[in-house]
């Protein structure tokens, strides 16, 4: 077996075990459940001993517990999410359930056992994790299964911030972006995916991605006929460019609003990706809408756009059609699109014509039909409200 897969399944049964015995320690009392000095108090004495409290910080998988841990193990949490990522959670369940029956003594053992069985391994830490896997990438001969396994590392190791961080003083970044250009989808795919989950909420990564050139690239994916690839792509595009003005700038000169036009006019496009694209025009106008931005953008200068995303609520998916309101309910309030709002002509009737559907059909998500009824209301009003001012 790879070693980094069975270090992964050792630290599953490791997390299960320090669950479940934290647990039936503090079941059993307030004192001397658990031997602070024995030798396999590993996770349970690393930090300065002063009663239960410790035991409780330890359980909570604090990664500043780091340094005291031994085997260089950087984060617990990005191992947790290695470790959830690889396992079968009814095996989970079930080891869980057989370590409930163990006794005191027998927990004892089995912690004197771990501690064994980790000093021997010396776990790897999350950044040698990544540093594996970006070398793999990095080798010219390493085979596309070892690359594509060395991707879907990446993807949940990057999931913590201070891991997203590091992917470029790791040269991690530049070797994902590589990817991009790999003949094979899933790969492609995977890579756009890592570089969006990197740069979400996360203007630091955001920025170095932007730097790479990535963007362009990622826009191009979009068109792919694969439709995992292009959805993942369109994924990545939007966490770049959200909230940041730069990576809208840059969007703009690549023709974004042409790219998302195309997205929104097309009805045979999967129906993911128009989700994604009407989001991302409500988040493009959202970001207009801030004092603190100058311009307008292109994309709400073309009526077009504006048609396409008010046509997008004669689609039968309700979540498209909640997106489309929530877009709309942003567009009303731009500047330029005030200025044009009988232009938005479609607008009423695709909005009765929502109403009667929502009468007929949708009997088994009243609920939801519900909520979105008093957000469409409110679409109306607004819209009453601007036609009135101009
Ligand atoms: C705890 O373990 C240490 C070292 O193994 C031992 O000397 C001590 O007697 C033990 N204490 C209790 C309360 O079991
Ligand atoms: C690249 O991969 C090949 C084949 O897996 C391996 O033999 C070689 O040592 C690797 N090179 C480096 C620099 O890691
Ligand atoms: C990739 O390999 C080249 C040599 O082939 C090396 O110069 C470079 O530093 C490596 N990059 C990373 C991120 O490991
Ligand atoms: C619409 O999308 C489909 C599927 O992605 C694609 O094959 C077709 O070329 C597109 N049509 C236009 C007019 O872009």
């Amino acid at each position: 077996m790879e070693p980094r897969i069975a270090s992964i399944m050792l630290w599953t049964f490791l997390l299960v075990s320090m669950a479940t015995s934290l647990v039936i320690a503090s079941d059993s009392g307030d004192e001397g459940c658990v031997n602070k000095s024995a030798p396999g108090g590993l996770f349970w004495s690393s930090a300065k001993e002063e009663g239960d409290q410790e035991l409780v910080d330890a359980a909570s998988l604090n990664s500043h517990n780091n340094d005291e841990i031994d085997g260089g193990f950087s984060s617990l949490d990005g191992m947790l999410q290695w470790a959830i990522g690889h396992s079968d959670p009814a095996k989970l369940k079930e080891t869980a359930q057989d370590l409930k029956q163990l006794s005191l003594d027998e927990l004892k053992r089995r912690q004197i056992e771990i501690k064994e069985i980790t000093d021997s391994l010396k776990m790897p830490s999350d950044a040698q994790l990544m540093k594996t896997a970006i070398n793999d990438l990095n080798n010219s001969s390493t085979p596309l299964e070892d690359r594509l396994r060395a991707l879907e590392e990446l993807l949940i190791l990057v999931e913590p911030l201070d891991n997203a961080n590091d992917m470029n003083k790791l040269g991690g970044l530049t070797v994902v972006i590589h990817e991009l250009d790999s003949p094979d989808p899933e790969i492609r795919k995977t890579s756009a995916w890592i570089l969006g989950k990197a740069s979400q909420n996360n203007p630091f990564v955001q920025e170095q991605v932007l730097e790479l050139g990535a963007l362009a690239k990622l826009m191009k994916m979009v068109k792919s006929t694969f439709p995992e690839e292009a959805t993942k792509a369109l994924y990545a595009v939007s966490a770049l460019i959200r909230n940041s003005k730069a990576g809208q700038e840059l969007f703009y000169a690549e023709d974004g609003d042409l790219m998302l036009l195309d997205l929104l006019s097309n009805s045979s496009i999967d129906i993911r990706l128009r989700r994604k694209s009407v989001f991302l025009v409500g988040d493009l106008a959202n970001c207009q809408l801030e004092p603190t931005s100058k311009a307008d953008s292109p994309l709400f200068g073309n009526h077009l756009i504006l048609k396409s995303v008010v046509n997008q609520l004669d689609s039968s998916d309700l979540d498209l059609q909640e997106k489309a309101l929530v877009a709309i309910k942003s567009l009303l309030q731009l500047r330029t699109v005030e200025a044009r709002v009988k232009e938005f002509c479609g607008l009423e009737r695709a909005l009765e014509r929502m109403k009667q559907k929502w009468q007929e059909g949708y009997t088994d998500q009243r609920d939801y039909v519900m909520e979105m009824e008093s957000l469409r209301r409110d679409v109306e009003l607004l819209f009453h409200g601007k036609l009135e001012e101009v």
